[in-house]
């Protein structure tokens, strides 16, 4: 097992201590914006377009990682969005990038201490699922911890009460009622593309699947597939956040050995990221209008 030390209660209380010396209100939702949904400072982002922004670059931030994927920004976006203070992480922290799961999430728990109660996480992800097509997005409903099964869990370790108990449930991981919102609030304003609902599963990476991995993991009931979210997700649950998340289907996996010619790359996920950016800022913010009037 990792050494969780650098990451106890008390280290985490000064990383929030340093954080709120620096903002002027405690944000009540928290948005990962991953691959699917500007990790990178383009022009439109969600992070962009928040008002009264704070910026706070993670290599400020005592004891935070640093973020190496190449093109993510890597910092703390602060500020307002549909008239609430909110916090976006704009680049996450994944497996392969070397941390140890309980480092990737560690930023739930600073944010938890900061005030967050709703966490909305976003990624890029591969659709199994054979309805699904490039652009689609998926309200992530259940997931499979695949990492879990092979023994690898951001939870384990010594576990501190402050933050959850030791055995937490999992079964109502993602919000009943906000997924339900989400749906109504795509039909309403009339948001581009499709939107479905379905499992969602997180590999280690850094490469893609197999088609035999593929295979299995449409067998075992999955609709898409990703590199992140899943420990996110663990942790915010254990410390009782409620949790939405969603994925945008950036390309299709190919699960047939007949197919030469497509190959996943993250080039394409980076296109359509940007491609469908526009379409999933507005349905953050409307689900963040939610959130702020419920
Ligand atoms: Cl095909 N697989 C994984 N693991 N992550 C992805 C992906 C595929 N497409 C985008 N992200």
């Amino acid at each position: 097992t990792d050494d969780h030390n650098g990451c106890s209660y008390e280290t985490l209380l000064q990383t929030a201590q340093y954080i709120q010396s620096r903002i002027p209100h405690e944000p009540k939702v928290g948005i990962i914006c991953g691959s699917g949904m500007g990790a990178y400072w383009h022009e439109g982002s969600l992070a962009e377009a928040l008002g009264n922004k704070v910026i706070i670059p993670y290599h400020d931030i005592p004891n935070f990682p640093v973020s190496t994927v190449e093109g993510h920004a890597g910092q703390l976006v602060f500020g307002t969005l549909s008239n609430i203070f909110v916090v976006c992480m704009q680049g996450r922290f994944h497996y392969y990038e070397g941390y140890p799961l309980w480092k990737c999430a560690m930023p739930i728990r600073v944010m938890k201490l900061i005030g967050v109660e709703f966490l909305i996480a976003t990624n890029a992800a591969g659709g199994i699922n054979t309805a699904f097509m490039e652009g689609d997005v998926m309200l992530i409903k259940d997931h499979i911890n695949m990492m879990g099964f092979a023994g690898n869990n951001p939870l384990q370790g010594p576990n501190d009460n402050r933050w959850g108990p030791r055995f937490p449930p999992m079964n109502r991981a993602y919000d009943a009622g906000l997924i339900h919102e989400a749906k109504q609030i795509w039909k309403q304003e009339h948001l581009e593309g499709r939107l479905f609902d379905g499992v969602y599963t997180c590999l280690g990476g850094p490469n893609f699947e197999t088609v035999a991995e593929l295979r299995m993991l449409k067998l075992l009931g999955v609709d898409a597939v990703g590199m992140s979210t899943v420990h996110e997700v663990l942790t915010a649950r254990h410390c009782d956040m409620t949790v939405l998340a969603f994925s945008l289907i950036t390309n299709v996996c190919v699960m047939d050995y007949q197919d030469h010619d497509t190959m996943p790359s993250h080039e394409e996920v980076m296109d359509v990221g940007k491609v469908r950016q526009g379409t999933l800022k507005l349905f953050v913010e409307k689900i963040v209008a939610y959130i702020a009037e419920n």
